[in-house]
């Protein structure tokens, strides 16, 4: 997408922002396991703020920002191939409390004169562990705990210093310690099938890193705010808020820190759901210098006859900023543009740009803003997982439903409408999406799903209604479960729920004859079905 008038230009300097705390960190250095940002999840579950790492950080720099323990993940290679990552050997050598997980213990071994060997076969599932040395790492642990296996090597011999205190049936040695505060287990204790793995790395942040359980949402809105104060001084910031919990909370937490000085707008695009637009000037209205634009004119004009997805996200994106921009000269000197980027977006950003065949999604840039602004962007949650998002916006008082909201597409219902979009289709599928939400939030089923919605296909069907023959829309429910949005599997939803959901559309949406239920996964459908 190109900013249609770069009016408004990123600078480089980002980092007027994000609170860069003082406290004690854990580093949790990233071996390219899959499962590196689910072990920093489980730290900063246990109140112990932590950062991911490149696993090639230095020792150094580790010191430099406060780094009180460092967790080495696990990883697909092996210690012995070409270009395996390694680590700055004054991580390891006792400086820091030390915990290698899986490919992370294999690397201390190595290099600490170790033995590694490839097993030939890979190990992968449960595993019972006797716990031999219950001090420490164990501490409160049964003698027999099961674990969670998934590596191919395994540790043939302990480097000198170190002693056994694990084993399963297949591993003689499936954890070590140095009897000091160096640790490693061969097992995954961040994953759920390590019933008790968060005792253990509980035991380690607490008992080896002498952590205290400082991150809390109330710690972190005192040390944003006023980090918030002292880096935007007097000046004056602004703020897309979509209604999303993201721009919600980035929004809620700026304007504590400067009042007024935030002005928030919010563009209604006519492609929001029932009731959005009413809901989000309600919520925010009274607590934020609110800006509420209805564009559904322009959005709809400029839409008009185009049903290409790309081209509705491109024209969506490009009307989207003019608005902004807009809005921006209205308020007049404005210097700071807030953002509700997280945690995860910071990271997959971060490992797309050192993956140079990695492609952009389009739509990572669309219903946002220009890349090219100038004005300095602010993240005030770029340190935070969406949980953690979540408490923050309970701790600044914002609503339940606000805070759990499913995502929803900047395009928005756009996307939903298959072919072109107008007005009537938007009307028809909001009435249908709205009922379907309201039959999930009734069945308590609403949290359970990660995403549901409504999509109005141009697939026109007969029926019969009364005495009379119909010729209507089909409308496809959509609802799947995912951690991560990158793959999704379809929500098993009770039959009864379906049924009530069904019923009531094609009675209450006169369009409608006929409701299907989408039962694809992604891949290879995706989530949306533009
Ligand atoms: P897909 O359809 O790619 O969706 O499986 C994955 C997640 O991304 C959302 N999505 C979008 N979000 N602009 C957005 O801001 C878009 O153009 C867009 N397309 C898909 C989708 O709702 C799901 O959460």
């Amino acid at each position: 997408m190109t900013a249609p008038d770069a009016s408004l230009r990123r600078t480089e300097g980002q980092s007027a922002q994000q609170p860069t705390s003082k406290r004690a960190t854990i580093a949790v250095l990233d071996f390219g396991s899959q499962y590196t940002q689910l072990i920093a999840r489980r730290v900063r579950e246990s109140r112990v703020y932590c950062e991911i790492f490149p696993h090639d950080v230095t020792a150094k720099e580790l010191e430099a920002r406060g780094v009180v323990g460092v967790i080495l993940s696990g990883g697909p290679a092996s210690v012995y191939e070409p270009g395996a990552p390694r680590v700055d050997p004054q991580v390891i050598d006792g400086r820091f409390p030390v915990l290698g997980i899986c490919y992370g213990m294999q690397l201390m071994a190595y290099e600490l004169g170790g033995e590694v060997v490839a097993e030939g076969k890979r190990e992968y599932g449960p595993a019972t562990l006797e716990i031999g040395d219950p001090s420490g790492l164990f501490e409160g642990l049964g003698q027999s705990e099961r674990a969670w296996m998934s590596h191919g090597d395994t540790v043939r011999r302990l480097p000198q210093g170190f002693h056994p205190i694990a084993r399963t049936e297949r591993l003689p040695l499936a954890a070590m310690s140095d009897g000091a505060r160096r640790y490693a287990v061969q097992f995954h204790p961040e994953v759920m099938h390590t019933p008790r793995g968060a005792e253990v790395l509980r035991n380690f942040l607490y008992r080896v890193c002498g952590a205290t359980g400082d991150w809390t949402p109330a710690a972190f809105v005192g040390e944003a705010t006023a980090e918030l104060r002292r880096t935007i001084g007097d000046r004056h910031a602004i703020c897309a808020l979509s209604g999303g919990v993201d721009s919600a909370v980035a929004a809620t937490l700026v304007a504590r820190a400067i009042g007024d000085r935030l002005t928030c707008v919010f563009i209604d695009t006519g492609l929001l759901r029932a009731n959005e637009a009413e809901e989000v000037v309600a919520t925010f209205g009274p607590r934020l210098r609110l800006v509420h634009v209805d564009a559904a004119q322009r959005f709809l004009e400029r839409l008009a006859g185009i049903d290409d997805p790309e081209k509705k996200r491109a024209i969506i994106g490009e009307e989207f900023v003019r608005c902004f921009e807009e809005q921006a000269r209205r308020i007049g000197a404005v210097d700071l543009l807030v953002q509700g980027t997280i945690y995860p977006d910071v990271i997959e950003s971060r490992s797309r740009d050192s993956k140079t065949s990695a492609r952009i999604k389009t739509h990572h840039n669309v219903g946002g803003l220009p890349e090219v602004m100038a004005l300095e962007v602010v993240e005030p949650l770029r340190r935070l997982f969406k949980d953690e998002v979540r408490r923050v916006g309970a701790e600044l008082g914002i609503p339940e439903d606000i805070l759990w909201r499913h995502p929803f597409p900047g395009p928005g219902l756009a996307v939903r409408v298959l072919g072109p979009v107008t007005r009537e289709a938007l009307d028809t599928l909001r009435a249908a999406d709205a009922i379907f939400l309201e039959e999930l939030r009734a069945a308590d089923l609403y949290r359970t799903v990660a995403q549901a919605f409504a999509v109005l296909t141009p697939v026109r069907s007969v029926g019969v209604m009364g005495d009379f023959r119909t010729y209507g829309a089909t409308v496809a429910l959509r609802a799947v479960t995912t951690e991560d949005f990158m793959t999704a599997d379809w929500a098993r939803l009770p039959y009864d729920v379906l049924a009530r959901a069904s019923a009531r559309i094609v009675n209450e949406v006169p369009a409608v004859n006929r409701v299907v239920y989408d039962v694809s996964s992604k891949p290879p459908a995706t989530i949306e079905w533009e």
